[in-house]
């Protein structure tokens, strides 16, 4: 841990653990998503930035293809992180939920607060790092980001066949639903007991404390946190890096 000669980070420091395992099968044919570069580097180096900007983050455990441990490690050796930040790579597993839990094993002792961040959210702001590393210490277990939504959400009865048409089951009100994004934010202990006792598919972590019964509330989420999921939202990425580099030199 003080490999650079640092103090060791209090346990009000938080870790997190950045999912970047994935193949970006949505994406499109090329390398897996979270090497993609955006404005020259990798996804996943603006989702390490991301992370270390917050001066409350001491430590990210970076979750690698499995083939591609070493790759990401120079990676990460060669992109300078503020020298409060230490980092760990680890390789992932077949779902996020497994890689999640693969890097939640590789967390060392010492760190009461630990956030999970998407390395396909590169451009998150500080500012909503911060609001669920606070709201977390001051005690809630589960924290999102949440933002409300645009589109009317339509429930339906998924057709076997893609494409097909599909009917409609219901129409939850809008006004009551919010899209979630990350990081999200845990008390370890509550966290570390999610991913031991809940089984099943989950596309979020908040969802398996849910299933605990433990309390999980949401902060403001920001339009930048967005996913890049498909190729337009490399466009968007792109120019909002663009708007950025424009207007602070970022
Ligand atoms: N992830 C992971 N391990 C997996 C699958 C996903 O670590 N086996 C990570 C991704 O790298 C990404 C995050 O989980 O940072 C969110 O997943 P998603 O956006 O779905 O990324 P991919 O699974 O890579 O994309 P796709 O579903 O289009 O293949
Ligand atoms: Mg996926």
């Amino acid at each position: 841990m003080s490999s650079k000669g640092r103090p060791a980070p209090s346990a009000a420091h938080a870790a997190v653990v950045i999912p970047a395992a994935g193949r970006g099968v949505r994406l499109g044919p090329g390398a897996p998503k979270a090497l993609r570069t955006l404005g020259g580097t990798p996804m996943l180096i603006h989702a390490v930035r991301a992370m270390a900007a917050s001066r409350h983050v001491a430590l990210v455990v970076v979750v690698a293809p499995s083939d591609g441990v070493a790759e990401v490690r120079s990676l990460l050796d060669s992109h300078a992180l503020p020298e409060r930040t230490d980092f760990l790579v680890v390789p992932g597993g077949e779902t996020r939920q497994e890689s999640v839990r693969l890097g939640l094993e590789a967390l060392p002792a010492g760190h009461e607060v630990v956030l999970v961040h998407d390395a396909a959210r590169p451009l998150v702001p500080v500012d909503t790092v911060d609001a669920v590393i606070e709201t977390v210490r001051d005690g809630a277990p589960a924290v999102v980001p949440a933002l409300p939504l645009a589109d009317t959400v339509k429930e339906v009865e998924p057709a076997a066949v893609d494409g097909e048409p599909e009917p409609v089951v219901a129409t939850p009100a809008r006004a009551r639903l919010r899209a979630v994004q990350t990081p999200q934010g845990f008390d370890r202990t509550a966290l570390l007991r999610a991913h031991k006792e809940v089984d099943g598919e989950v596309t979020d972590d908040a969802s398996m404390v849910e299933r605990l019964g433990l309390r999980v509330v949401t902060v403001p989420g920001h339009e930048e946190a967005f996913k890049v999921t498909r190729p337009l939202d490399l466009v968007l990425a792109e120019a909002v890096l663009a708007r950025r580099r424009r207007n602070d030199g970022f």
